[in-house]
């Protein structure tokens, strides 16, 4: 927690974006989303991707744990939110958006059911030990039909500490081996980042369905 807190405190905030996802924008409409269904967004940051899913018709459940994203979203995006107490969590509503702000872990089977997930910058965020207790939450907050679309990046991890940590195909279809059918739709080759010493960096797009 610690960590992220620093890195709003002093807006090293590199991997947010000011326009939608492209691979978002090209691949949501494939998926099979349930029409004007909830979409849960988990460690949303501030992304303008949640912008995009609510023109799109979708009620869109974002979870994070720093105070400053979510007031960052709210406030340049223009939004008046009512606050509410849930468990561990603070609920910040605004139709067609909930923030629940706090700890992705804490929150509890069933105190979210949506249909649909979005997971960009979020599965790389977290500690690969924590990898199998995010797709446990995943799994207890949506919905037993629901699809997810998943970004991933990869890079020899040795390379350089995380986050973002490496999350390659291998490990997708290895995480979501229980319960999901996973469908690559597309593999993107982002060549080196050489101020980041990467010699090699890939994105993959997932399709994940519940069974
Ligand atoms: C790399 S950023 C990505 C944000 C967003 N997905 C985007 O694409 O802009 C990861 C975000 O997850 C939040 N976060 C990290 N661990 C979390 C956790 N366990 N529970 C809730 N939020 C968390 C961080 O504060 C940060 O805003």
């Amino acid at each position: 927690m610690g960590f992220w807190h620093h890195r709003w405190q002093t807006q090293q905030i590199g991997w947010h974006r000011d326009v939608y996802n492209d691979l978002l924008t090209k691949h949501w409409g494939s998926i099979g989303a349930v029409d004007g269904g909830e979409v849960l967004v988990p460690l949303c940051g501030k992304s303008l991707d949640m912008l995009w899913l609510a023109d799109s018709g979708y009620s869109v459940t974002g979870l994070e744990f720093v105070e400053e994203a979510v007031q960052a979203f709210l406030q340049e995006n223009e939004l008046e939110a009512e606050n509410s107490e849930f468990g561990n969590h603070v609920l910040h509503r605004t139709p067609p958006f909930r923030i629940f702000q706090g700890d992705v872990f804490d929150l509890k089977e069933r105190d979210i059911q949506a249909d649909a997930w979005y997971d960009r910058a979020a599965m790389i965020a977290i500690p690969r030990e924590s990898r199998i207790a995010y797709v446990d939450q995943l799994r207890n907050l949506t919905k037993p039909d629901a699809v997810g679309l998943l970004i991933t990046f990869a890079y020899p991890q040795e390379e350089m500490d995380g986050p973002p940590f490496s999350l390659s195909d291998d490990d997708v279809r290895q995480l979501f081996s229980d319960g999901f059918v996973v469908e690559c739709l597309e593999q993107i080759d982002l060549g080196d980042e050489k101020e980041r010493g990467l010699s090699q960096v890939t994105s993959s797009v997932f399709q994940i369905k519940r069974i």
